[in-house]
């Protein structure tokens, strides 16, 4: 077999996979979440929707995070090989099957979303936001004031009325500055060429990385990116401690409300938390396959757990304080709020157009170091599998990406109205992914730790724990983790959770 690469330090390994860990899945989705959950139509707070998820974390996502390191630094290979070399001549190879291919897919759709970030960077030092008073009219104010509170009213006679009140000034203003990030991003998301152009930067720059290999290309930029990520959310929080609702911010994320947790809140925290850890694909199998001998598997993991944990959380307080503060309307649960709602925040707030800049900096590492992740898992397949050199492998799986990726960009301008069962391509393939394969490769996962493998090739594996800590987590990845991870599934069928 060939040299493969490892990471340089139990660091290294780390890093690489908090990055992997921390991506749109924490700035959007997380935050988006915690206030559904928590603060939508008199919700009394999110910290029931908190503890639900950090429970998540702890009893399943932290055991499936260990178990896939494990199986992969014993296979020694990518997650389909792992298998192989672990249990040869049987069906176990196709839950790596399942997961490479599941890699694939999140990776055509998830680079859209990562490459507009860079647009947004550029907008944001271009700092185009603040051109809502020349693009908005006042007329075009009143109307959407109308449209919104107009009620059976004529245009016209609302419009005098409103014109009469002393604060009408204030008014149009803070309707501009509502609509005018709206109308930027349906500008942009509008433009086929754009979102493509885009699409291929980011699948370019995650294959430039890829390229290097692990030392040189993955863990040398998630040397720099992850570092350079948390200073951004260190900066970020401390602006958002200091604006008015900062307080009352903290509160409603921290203080554990339980009265307000459902089944719906445990299976919607519950399958977050498989999303955020990357978990369910071969991820963690990728990375811990280049994990040292010697290096220990569950502090890491539980770093990376924690780590993954407090940027989801620094990224709803600096979005829940600013809502609060600020009086933002979100719309719907859609992504496009990462690009419309912060905007709109940061037009509002001194020195927003630095923090702009640097947020949708945070947004691009976030999502670049995903996205290395999800590539590495399908390049390592046919480095492995197939026998092909590097360059080789990242050059065939990139172009494939791009291929597919290419209709899901789509999905946002020339194939809007091109849905199967009432979704668009992009969102077809998310449902399919983060609500059908993840967990079931999650499940699989758990069954081939839990009972295939012995309690001696694990026990080699996690060397720095007790029989009695092995024992435990057996008990969780046995039993706990599908369990949990079934009811997902059950909720999804009755329609308790949609995309
Ligand atoms: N964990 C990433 C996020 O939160 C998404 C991801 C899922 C990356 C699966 C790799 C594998 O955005």
């Amino acid at each position: 077999m060939k040299e493969r690469g490892q990471w340089g330090s139990r660091l290294a390994f780390v890093l690489a996979a908090s990055g992997s860990a921390v991506g749109l899945g924490n700035l959007w989705k997380f935050p988006y979440l915690a206030w559904r959950f928590g603060m939508s139509e008199g919700g009394t707070g999110a910290g029931g929707f908190v503890f639900v998820y950090l429970l998540s974390v702890l009893l399943v996502g932290l055991p499936v995070m260990v178990a896939e390191i494990v199986i992969g630094r014993l296979g020694r290979r990518n997650p389909v090989g792992s298998f192989e070399v672990l249990r040869p001549k049987t069906k176990w190879k196709y839950v790596g099957v399942l997961g490479v291919v599941t890699g694939f897919l999140i990776m055509s759709y998830y680079c859209v979303v990562a490459g507009w970030s860079i647009e947004y960077v550029a907008k944001s030092i271009a700092w185009e936001f603040g051109g809502y008073d020349t693009f908005i009219t006042d007329k075009e104010a009143l109307q959407h004031v109308w449209e919104k509170e107009g009620k059976g009213e004529s245009f016209e006679a609302f419009a005098s009325k409103l014109q009469a009140k002393q604060d009408l000034e204030t008014i149009l203003r803070e309707t501009k500055l509502q609509i005018f990030p709206e109308r930027l991003f349906q500008d942009f998301i509008s433009s086929p060429a754009k979102l493509v152009f885009y699409l291929f930067v980011l699948i370019a720059l995650t294959a430039l990385v890829v390229l290097g290999g692990i030392k040189k290309g993955i863990e040398r930029w998630n040397k720099i990116l992850m570092p350079a990520l948390l200073l951004i959310m260190l900066i970020l929080v401390a602006r958002a401690v200091t604006l008015p609702k900062g307080g009352q911010a903290l509160e409603a994320l921290l203080y554990p409300d339980l009265s307000s947790v459902g089944f719906d809140t445990v299976l919607w925290a519950l399958g977050q938390a498989f999303f955020s850890l990357s978990l369910g694909m071969g991820a963690m199998v990728t990375y811990g396959s280049y994990m040292r001998r010697e290096d220990k598997i569950t502090p890491s993991a539980l770093m990376v757990s924690l780590v993954d944990t407090l940027i989801a959380l620094c990224a709803s307080f600096v979005i829940f304080s600013s809502i609060m503060s600020y009086n933002i309307q979100l719309k719907g649960g859609g992504i496009g709020n990462l690009f419309t709602a912060i905007p709109a925040i940061f037009i509002h707030m001194p020195m927003g157009r630095a923090l702009c800049i640097l947020f949708y900096f945070l947004v691009a590492f976030a999502a670049l170091t995903s996205t290395v992740s999800l590539l590495e898992v399908v390049a390592s397949y046919f480095i492995d599998q197939r026998g092909m050199d590097r360059r080789k492998s990242v050059i065939l799986s990139s172009t494939g990406i791009f291929v597919l990726g290419v209709p899901c960009a789509l999905s946002f301008n020339l194939l809007k109205d091109v849905t199967f069962f009432s979704k668009t391509f992009f969102d077809l393939l998310d449902f399919l992914c983060a609500n059908i394969a993840l967990p079931l490769g999650g499940i699989f996962l758990c069954i081939f730790a839990g009972f295939v493998l012995k309690h001696e090739e694990v026990k080699k594996e996690l060397f720095e724990l007790s029989s009695g800590a092995v024992l435990v987590w057996r008990f969780l990845v046995r039993f706990v983790a599908p369990a949990a991870i079934f009811c997902v599934f059950l909720g999804l069928i009755m329609g308790r959770i949609s995309a």
